[in-house]
């Protein structure tokens, strides 16, 4: 059956895109809007529940405690993780990646060490891991896509050794769009000993994820990129790993016993989520999962692979545009890189803004691969399932007033 992208049944589904119908919302790979009942759910735990996890021994604080459980269910669920209690919550994607970099990476990784990441990593999949390999006087290996943003199965084998201890990659590409075959990446991984790490943060609104599948050792994404809040990432890892690792942060109810002198930590994973938590939060993504699953992560690819389709189509009609990245829609996963001849993306996006038709311009945090790309900086339209044709429609008559802005058409 074709998608119908003139025809849209779920920007009602979302406050914010239904009381502004005049916005044309292109930024959602930067942060998702968010349907009505992930705003219920956050406002309903503190209305109904709120009261501080784990604490408490009272019925409010079993509810609130019940309530980050249950979130924790339904992402091990949703990424088909084997245990729940091998899901960890922090801030953000960046924060769990800079988890797996500061408490297993500094660990398992020594002088002379390689860590092997790709060039279009997200800048929190890259600083860490140069902190560590600056600390320990490790190298940081690079893998580098085609013309098509695709890392060849021989540049991994290139590039992923013996010498490699870790293996961290983007799975879609925030700038390309593209989707790294990390199930490869962690086999050739694992057949050098080294483990593989993979930052979700642009794949789980798009792609339904199975860790078990992938065959990795550590996922991370962020809720606010899901369809949920702000202010929550999460981190899936192997329980041996995880059981092995010590702390990042220390403090409130991580702990097992304290003395004046010494302290012996929490189970797994309490003993990473030190401090209160935000349980809203969690609660909320646990809703942000259900809504997603009541649309569907097929129905939520199919219309978006047609949405893209049908952006990169009208795209090609216009001169003026250069995209980055394959020409290949189905390469591009809801996101599009691209730059109008001879005017500054940031120029670009204010122009559009004039019409309410939002994109991100600028280095999108991934500054090596846009000096890779040679280029220093790129407009990008992101799209999820809540655009339709309207919004692209939008955006291409846009695009031709910025070009007769700028050149006197
Ligand atoms: N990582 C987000 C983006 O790609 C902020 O825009």
């Amino acid at each position: 059956m074709t998608v119908d992208i003139c025809a849209n049944p779920y920007k009602q589904d979302f406050p914010l895109l239904a009381n502004n119908p005049q916005l044309k919302f292109l930024d959602s790979a930067a942060t998702a809007q968010r349907p009505e009942c992930v705003l219920d759910a956050q406002r309903s735990f503190y209305e109904t529940m709120n009261a501080n996890p784990l604490r408490g021994l009272y019925g409010l604080s079993v509810k609130a405690t019940m309530a980050i459980e249950d979130a924790r269910k339904h992402v091990a669920s949703f990424i088909n993780a084997p245990r729940h209690r091998d899901i960890v919550f922090g801030r953000n994607a960046s924060e769990m990646l800079n988890l797996v970099a500061l408490s297993y990476g500094a660990h398992a990784v020594g002088a002379g060490d390689e860590i092997c990441i790709t060039i279009m990593e997200h800048h929190s999949n890259l600083i860490p891991w140069q902190q560590i390999c600056r600390a320990i006087g490790a190298a940081l290996v690079f893998m580098r896509p085609n013309e098509d943003g695709v890392v060849t199965e021989a540049e991994m084998r290139e590039k992923i050794g013996p010498n490699t201890k870790i293996v961290s990659a983007v799975h879609v590409s925030n700038v390309l769009g593209v989707e790294n075959d990390v199930r490869l990446m962690a086999s050739i991984a694992h057949e050098n000993g080294a483990v593989m790490v993979v930052d979700g943060a642009q794949s789980v609104p798009h792609l339904q994820v199975d860790v078990q599948k992938l065959g990795c050792d550590f996922f991370v994404f962020s809720a606010h990129k899901l369809f949920g809040p702000m202010g929550i990432g999460v981190l899936w890892a192997r329980r041996d790993l995880l059981e092995a690792m010590p702390p990042l942060l220390t403090g409130g109810e991580m702990i097992g016993s304290v003395t004046e002198t010494d302290a012996t930590w929490a189970e797994v994973p309490e003993k990473f989520e030190a401090g209160t938590q935000d349980a809203a939060g969690m609660y909320a993504l646990d809703a942000a999962i259900s809504y997603i699953e009541n649309v569907g992560l097929d129905a939520i690819r199919e219309r978006e692979d047609a949405l893209v389709a049908y952006a990169m189509k009208r795209m090609g009609e216009l001169p003026f545009i250069e995209i980055i990245g394959s020409s290949d829609p189905s390469l591009h996963h809801g996101v599009i890189a691209f730059n109008v001849k001879g005017i500054h993306p940031h120029d670009v996006s204010s122009v559009l803004d004039i019409d309410d038709v939002a994109i991100r311009a600028g280095h999108h945090c991934a500054q090596p691969l846009l000096a890779w790309l040679g280029v220093e900086s790129s407009c990008r339209a992101s799209i999820a399932f809540y655009n339709d044709a309207s919004d692209i429609d939008a955006m291409i008559e846009g695009l031709k007033k910025v070009w007769s802005m700028f050149n006197g058409e």
